[in-house]
């Protein structure tokens, strides 16, 4: 049972207080920068064939997406000519729609497919990023209430101003919680200053768990939450959920990226017609820099004079993966979300696809 040390390294880390933004010593900016020149070897053949396929480089998005007044409707209507993009052979799950950066959720409900993720993010860190990500266009917000950042992450989203009904907010409920639920997510709603959030997880697998998803459903009906889900759940959690709930989940939120692909339990997850949701999606703070020095990775981004971060967005966009890089950066942040004006051709897509290792980066 993995996510038992998993789950048992987070509780012990959150409520001693341990400083995790020291985890990882550095962030991955000078790695993604060396990784320009990384050698290609391995992908020369990738370069010839697409490099005629490299449309418009990311220097080329149009400002009005890092603009306060760009929603997402506003995004939807200057987007390029991308059509639906359907979910391929790797990426069983619900379309989305590219052109309007949303995926229609299982309850109907229209979800961004595109946002910000605040682990270990302080709370003064959460609140700096939420509004970098809202100005610069962003409206997809992931926090939980183990990360003890709601209150920032919510302080955030009220600076920004952006219309309530415009952003698509995530919280998820943690172990601890699970009997004592409904007490729970309404603590989360007055940390993040909400009356609803659009959608809450479970955050992990774990005893009580039905119970506590009932809760939610409970929730639900009340108008306290949109869309309920589940995070770091495998194919016999899946299955076991999908049988237990009366609402299906509509979101799985697992550990996603181009080393660890997660097909299993996306396939699984689809069968309730469940979307899946990347976390550590550019490899997490401690490894994102093996990703973007990966030959493959930077050589699909030099195809398309973007950088690796970016390549492996678009990645998992194309692939049928709902993407929350976090970041305390508000660089980054723009570029994250500057991801809309180039498409990855069908071979490098294939590329990626191909560097699937099974290898999981998380690190508890
Ligand atoms: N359900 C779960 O159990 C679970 C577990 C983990 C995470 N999550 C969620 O998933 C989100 C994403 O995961 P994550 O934040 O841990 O990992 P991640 O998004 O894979 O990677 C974050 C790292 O990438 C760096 N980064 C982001 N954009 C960059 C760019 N354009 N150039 C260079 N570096 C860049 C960040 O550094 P800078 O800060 O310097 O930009 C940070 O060190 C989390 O924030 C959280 O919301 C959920």
């Amino acid at each position: 049972m993995k996510y038992l040390s998993r789950r048992s390294f987070l509780a012990g880390a959150f409520t001693a207080g341990v400083a995790l933004a020291g985890w990882g010593l550095a962030g991955c900016s000078a790695a993604q920068t060396g990784s320009a020149s990384a050698s290609a070897s391995a992908s020369g053949a990738l370069a010839a064939s697409s490099g005629s396929a490299a449309t418009s480089g990311a220097s080329s998005e149009p400002a009005a997406a890092s603009s306060a007044a760009s929603s997402m409707n506003a995004a939807s209507a200057g987007a390029s000519s991308e059509a639906s993009v359907a979910a391929e052979a790797t990426s069983a799950g619900p379309a989305f729609n590219l052109a309007k950066r949303t995926v229609l959720l299982n309850n109907g409900i229209e979800m961004p497919v595109l946002g910000l993720g605040t682990f270990i993010l302080s709370n003064a860190q959460a609140e700096e990023s939420v509004y970098a990500a809202l100005m610069a266009g962003t409206r997809l917000i992931d926090t939980a209430r183990i990360y003890g950042n709601e209150s920032g992450v919510g302080r955030g989203i009220a600076r920004a101003g952006v219309p309530r009904d415009e952003v698509f907010l995530t919280t998820k409920l943690w172990t601890d919680d699970f009997s004592n639920a409904a007490a729970a997510i309404d603590a989360s709603l007055q940390n993040l200053g909400q009356d609803y959030v659009d959608l809450m997880l479970l955050h992990h697998e774990h005893a009580h768990d039905e119970e506590a998803y009932h809760a939610m459903e409970d929730a639900v009906a009340a108008g306290k939450i949109r869309a309920i889900g589940i995070s770091n759940f495998y194919e016999d959690g899946i299955a076991r959920m999908a049988q237990a709930a009366n609402i299906a989940p509509a979101v799985l939120q697992n550990e996603t990226h181009p080393y660890y692909q997660e097909r299993g339990p996306k396939a699984a997850a689809a069968e309730s017609g469940t979307v899946l949701e990347s976390w550590f999606p550019l490899g997490g703070k401690q490894d994102c820099h093996t990703l973007f020095a990966d030959p493959t990775i930077a050589q699909v981004a030099a195809n398309h004079g973007i950088t690796p971060a970016q390549a492996i967005i678009r990645w998992h966009l194309q692939s049928g993966n709902i993407c929350i890089p976090g970041s305390s950066n508000p660089d980054h942040i723009q570029e994250d979300a500057h991801v809309w004006s180039f498409e990855l051709a069908d071979d490098e897509m294939a590329a990626i696809n191909a560097l699937e290792q099974g290898k999981r980066l998380a690190w508890y």
